[in-house]
């Protein structure tokens, strides 16, 4: 396992990079190997658009709130996210607990445009607020035992109503090596469109790893648990043959019922072609050393 050293590249770095990858050629370079001159134009001028906010705010996963994609926006906006704290526990000499006021009060959210690739097969690009997730974690001294970080989603049938049906096992569990948790471009995102961001979408507290399947994102997490093994994801748990533990996307890597090939571009018009899933979701360059010598076929 690579560890992440800090100075190899910092979030400032990513960010403009990222934005100017996402605005300039993102996938409007990729499409051009695939389609026809006219599909190309009606791509590019696409890919420079970031995801409206309605389609960010009314298309979303959130099974705690319902299956449908238009559930979430539906069942969550009387969802109370106030008061609401953090732990951060496990292989820590001393695991604290936060209050969002806290959280809000010490780190400064910046906006990152980030693509979000769902393992579905579609994606969106999104104009987040956040920070890193490193600089969180920075509030605790790991033991030598921290090797991978767990993230848990509140649990709270009486609001959600999901979590009365045995959908998932709840509450929601994700997981991270803990030098992915590391990374810069992991990010704890507090807001959308410089906006507070809407209870659909996570609030008031989620995480996002842009180079992975959107479902390792975790929304409204309440804990955060350093730990030796492995965790097991409830994606993981419900069907381990389809979901691994490290879910980058990878367009060589099919999920066992359909390809992970390309993706439609939410916001698109119907007739828009489907555009080629970038490895690593674009991001390879910045992450791509992270799995230096591992077979991504095994390791899905
Ligand atoms: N987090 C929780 N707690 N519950 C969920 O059902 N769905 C995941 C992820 N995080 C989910 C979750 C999936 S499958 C995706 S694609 C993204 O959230 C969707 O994020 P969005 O609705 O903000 O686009």
């Amino acid at each position: 396992m690579k560890k992440f050293k800090n100075s190899e590249i910092t979030p400032e770095k990513i960010y403009y990079k990222r934005r100017s990858f996402v605005k300039s050629i993102g996938y409007s370079l990729s499409a051009m190997t695939l389609c026809s001159v006219p599909l190309i134009k009606a791509n590019a001028s696409n890919s420079n658009n970031l995801t409206s906010y309605k389609d960010i705010t009314t298309y979303n996963n959130y099974y705690e709130f319902g299956t449908s994609k238009s559930d979430p926006y539906i069942n969550a906006q009387n969802f109370k996210t106030k008061p609401w704290n953090i732990t951060i526990e496990g292989e820590v000499d001393k695991p604290i607990n936060i209050s969002m006021e806290e959280i809000s009060n010490e780190f400064t959210s910046e906006e990152r445009i980030l693509r979000l690739r769902c393992v579905e097969g579609w994606s969106m690009i999104i104009p987040w607020m956040g920070f890193s997730l490193s600089q969180l974690l920075s509030k605790v001294n790991f033991t030598s035992k921290a090797k991978f970080v767990e993230f848990e989603s509140v649990y709270d049938p009486e609001q959600m109503k999901g979590q009365r049906y045995p959908v998932l096992n709840w509450p929601y569990k994700e997981g991270l090596r803990l030098d992915e948790a590391m990374h810069p471009l992991t990010t704890v995102v507090t807001g959308l469109y410089n906006k507070k961001l809407p209870n659909q979408n996570g609030a008031p507290l989620r995480i996002f790893i842009p180079w992975k399947y959107g479902f390792k994102s975790a929304k409204a997490i309440v804990k955060i648990k350093l730990v030796e093994k492995m965790p097991t994801s409830s994606w993981m748990w419900a069907s381990p043959r389809e979901y691994g533990f490290y879910s980058n996307v990878n367009p060589n890597v099919d999920h066992p019922r359909w390809s992970q090939a390309t993706e439609r571009i939410i916001g698109n018009n119907i007739f828009s072609p489907r555009v080629k899933t970038l490895m690593f979701n674009g991001y390879g360059e910045e992450v791509a050393h992270l799995y230096n010598g591992m077979d991504l076929k095994k390791f899905f």
